[in-house]
């Protein structure tokens, strides 16, 4: 389906869970009070009945998130249950890896075509203060994920100013050597600011600088797509694909929006950057729930761009909103 603005909407982020067992300082920080654990998750056959409906509407691939969506026990029946849907050509998981050495395999089996996993570090200490995390569990992952029949396997990395820079480089490295792509985020204001301050934004185009000053120059390859989101991808001189997410800088990234969120707690979010959205879960639960008619308003509501560097306030937790 096309929104009013002629994008083509095929691409349903689906949040199972805002529980996550890290605590990165972009996201859900040590402290952050604005994430209260909830009990009316939705339940693997309402997140179904909600795909089901999206495929009907002509959407194609489908990703889940989280939180951190390995939390959840019942994770490959969802995975099995949208794979199976007649449109589905593509079934993302986006994770920080740190549980996914145990279950790559049957997230695979179950139908998961890509995994995208967290990778802010390799440097052990710097790993922890910015995730809370083990660096060994999310390396653990990565390498259970690469030898487990993916079509792809990316990593994901949020530019920090002060706190991350000196990782890039590193990461570069490691991706040429795993030969699995690596993408650069930039950071966006969606849950606390005390956290992290405007200080520590780095955009994409210094972070190119700073990769290209020691590896050398990245070719652009504008054609060039390794997923459906938005990142922008550049091949590094030892061959490592290198991807870019501009969500602040990049004029262009709204412009090519594909798709919509459906946050944990069963609203439909029409935006990342802006808090409109539509409930499916009362309708659901009531039983009256005509959920292709919320799906279509969820596209005829689509707003043309965030608004990030304008009047945005962090409200909901990104843990629900599912990144
Ligand atoms: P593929 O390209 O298909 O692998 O998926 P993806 O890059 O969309 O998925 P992933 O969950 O790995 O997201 C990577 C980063 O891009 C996250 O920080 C997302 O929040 C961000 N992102 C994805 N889509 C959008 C979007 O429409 N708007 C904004 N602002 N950020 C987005
Ligand atoms: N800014 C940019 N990216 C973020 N992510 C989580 N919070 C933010 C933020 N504030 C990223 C995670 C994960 C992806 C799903 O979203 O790093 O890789
Ligand atoms: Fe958890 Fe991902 Fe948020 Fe980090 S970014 S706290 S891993 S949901």
């Amino acid at each position: 389906m096309n929104d009013p603005f002629g994008r083509k909407i095929d691409y349903l982020r689906i949040s199972v869970t805002d529980r996550c067992n890290e605590r990165c300082l972009y996201c859900m920080p040590e402290g952050y009070k604005g994430w209260a654990q909830r009990p009316d998750h939705l339940t693997a056959e309402e997140l179904i009945r909600i795909a089901t409906s999206a495929s009907r509407l002509g959407f194609k691939k489908f990703r889940l998130t989280g939180g951190e969506p390995l939390l959840r026990p019942d994770l490959a029946t969802i995975a099995a249950g949208i794979a199976a849907l007649p449109t589905t050509t593509s079934l993302g998981l986006s994770t920080n890896g740190t549980r996914l050495a145990s279950a790559a395999r049957d997230l695979s089996n179950a139908g998961v075509t890509s995994v995208n996993v967290s990778l802010d570090a390799l440097d052990t200490d710097t790993y922890r203060r910015v995730t809370g995390g083990r660096l060994a569990d999310a390396l653990a992952g990565i390498h259970a994920a690469l030898t487990a029949d993916f079509e792809s396997v990316k990593l994901n990395v949020v530019l920090m100013r002060g706190v991350n820079e000196d990782q890039l480089v590193p990461l570069v490295r490691f991706a040429a050597e795993h030969r699995t792509p690596v993408r650069f985020i930039e950071l966006m204001p969606l849950t606390r600011t005390d956290v992290l301050s405007s200080e520590n934004f780095l955009s994409c185009e210094d972070a190119r600088a700073r990769i290209e000053s020691e590896l050398g120059p990245l070719e652009t390859l504008p054609d060039y797509r390794a997923g459906h989101g938005p990142a922008r991808y550049t091949r590094a001189q030892n061959g490592a694909l290198v991807g870019f997410i501009g969500a602040l800088t990049t004029p262009d990234f709204c412009g090519t929006c594909n798709k919509l969120r459906l946050t944990a707690d069963g609203k439909l979010r029409p935006c990342l950057g802006r808090h409109g959205e539509i409930d499916l879960l009362a309708p659901l639960r009531a039983g009256h729930a005509d959920l292709d008619a919320l799906l279509t308003e969820a596209i005829a509501n689509k707003p043309e761009d965030h608004t990030f560097q304008t009047d945005y306030v962090p409200s909901r937790p990104m843990t629900a909103i599912g990144g």
